[in-house]
């Protein structure tokens, strides 16, 4: 059921929900998603508490400073935690029991398999348990975590009801609420959602929760807990589809000869597919997509359902940075024992998580092809020289191109558009392999560089 429409919540319902003070929130989990809506939450008045078993993770929360960069985040975090609206604890258990609601949001990465692991949820559900048990007032446990559908009943349900003696519906509710932040501005994303998504199995879990959000301005949608669980894997795949069709289209363009980029723009223009998510580039990568479209295909093999689309996403997603080689073997032959300078590392422009980055099958694929690496990240290098700690690294962008013989911006960092002809007339060819469609083809070959953008054709040389 869906209800209200963009900016503003439906309001009955609202209405018939009585006038609440501050709730007592535990948020477990101190990542993106659980800083987040931690900080969405007391910013919204109530008192909030993120538990975490990182030590050196709480430490940070409570000093107001964030253990990655998401410059707007930070600084709502150290408001709230100089308003004392917001802490930080390792004790779960007992941040779980001295709250009203407690939202799992603790990571669930993929295996090798593409399943993704349980364990952290599993654990989480174990300290809830334990507060639980321990409670006499009724709880409301909201799993925000992505979990692939059933998990939320068929595994966390029972075990926190086995563990704690209690009986979910009756002495303690329970939502799946996924999130849909993007890395980069996830306060306001949490703040402004385009839709929110209840998924509850009784009526008064769900109400509870909607109590929870109703001075945010969204649409809201009530549903079952399994259909909003794949409510999160539909939205995230129909992402990567869009980012995926832009890569194969780009590069079909790209071998006619033609810009896919006016191609896409216009396509885009049709409200049936919308301009958003249609930027060619080197793949995607971050903690979502391609585990989601992983996690989703494993569930569906696990159901007797062989997906192909999926299978093809995450297959042309693998090949796509091999497009920046193609682009550097097509200007300056055979890459062995050439210089290649890599810019940029983290997933994407402005943020400094590397996960499922494509920086690393484009480096991969580099050093293979008899290529010397130097790279540069602006925020990045401490997380990426701890998976691929024998690459050359370089303390700037300026520094990386000195005597390359190419180089590929793999992500959308806003100072890579500063760079001219200062920093490619020290190159010793030129070469500049846009993987993000990122610089202004025209202006890099005004400073003196070769221009190859990915899905340009003949049009961006
Ligand atoms: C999120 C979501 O929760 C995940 O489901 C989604 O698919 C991707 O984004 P994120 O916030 O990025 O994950 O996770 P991460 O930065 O790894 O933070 C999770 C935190 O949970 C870690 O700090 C970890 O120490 C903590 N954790 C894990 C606990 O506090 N308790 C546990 O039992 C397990
Ligand atoms: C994503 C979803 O957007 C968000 O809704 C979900 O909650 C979490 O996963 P995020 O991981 O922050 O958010 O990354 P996003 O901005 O979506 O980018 C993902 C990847 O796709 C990046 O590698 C990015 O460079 C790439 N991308 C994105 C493209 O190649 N082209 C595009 O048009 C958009």
């Amino acid at each position: 059921m869906v209800s209200g429409r963009p900016g503003w919540p439906r309001k009955g319902l609202i209405d018939a929900l009585a006038v609440q003070g501050p709730m007592r929130i535990c948020v477990i989990g101190a990542g993106y998603v659980g800083l987040a809506t931690g900080v969405m939450f007391a910013k919204l008045g109530n008192d909030v508490v993120c538990a975490d078993i990182d030590e050196g993770r709480v430490k940070s929360v409570r000093s107001g400073k964030l253990p990655f960069h998401e410059p707007e985040l930070e600084r709502e975090l150290k408001k709230a935690v100089s308003r004392k609206k917001l802490t930080a604890t390792t004790d779960t258990v007992s941040a779980a029991k001295s709250s009203q609601a407690i939202f799992i949001c603790v990571q669930t990465p993929s295996m090798a398999s593409g399943r993704i692991a349980l364990g952290p949820v599993r654990s989480a559900c174990r300290s809830v348990a334990k507060a639980l048990k321990s409670s006499k007032d009724r709880k409301l446990v909201v799993m925000k975590s992505t979990v692939v559908p059933s998990t939320t009943d068929s595994m966390a349900k029972p075990l926190m009801e086995r563990l704690s003696g209690k009986s979910c519906g009756k002495d303690f509710g329970l939502c799946m609420n996924p999130e849909f932040l993007q890395e980069g501005s996830a306060l306001k994303d949490s703040m402004t959602p385009s839709r929110i998504v209840i998924g509850a199995d009784d009526k008064k879990s769900g109400d509870e929760l909607a109590r929870l959000y109703k001075r945010i301005r969204a649409p809201v949608v009530r549903t079952d807990i399994r259909s909003a669980e794949m409510i999160k894997y539909a939205s995230n795949v129909f992402l990567a589809t869009k980012i995926t069709y832009s890569n194969e289209i780009a590069n079909i363009c790209a071998r006619l000869g033609i810009d896919s980029g006016p191609v896409l723009e216009a396509a885009g223009m049709d409200p049936r597919i919308g301009p958003l998510f249609l930027k060619p580039g080197l793949g995607f990568g971050g903690s979502c997509l391609p585990k989601d479209v992983k996690a989703l295909k494993d569930k569906a093999s696990g159901v007797g359902y062989r997906p192909r689309l999926l299978s093809a996403l995450l297959e042309t997603n693998e090949r796509q940075p091999l497009e920046a080689v193609r682009l550097l073997e097509n200007s300056i032959g055979p890459l062995r024992g050439k210089k290649i300078a890599v810019l940029g590392l983290a997933f994407k422009g402005g943020v400094d998580d590397i996960r499922e980055t494509r920086a690393v099958p484009l480096i991969t694929a580099l050093l293979a092809n008899g290529a010397r690496v130097v790279a540069f990240d602006p925020m990045a290098m401490p997380n990426f020289i701890r998976v691929m700690p024998t690459v050359e690294y370089a303390e700037s962008a300026s520094a990386a191109l000195k005597g390359a013989d190419g180089c590929v911006i793999q992500a959308d960092w806003p100072e890579f558009r500063g760079l001219g002809r200062r920093e490619y007339s020290a190159m010793r060819h030129p070469v500049v392999v846009d993987g993000r469609r990122c610089l202004d083809p025209r202006k890099v070959k005004a400073e003196g560089a070769v221009y190859l953008g990915v899905g340009y054709g003949l049009a961006g040389r």
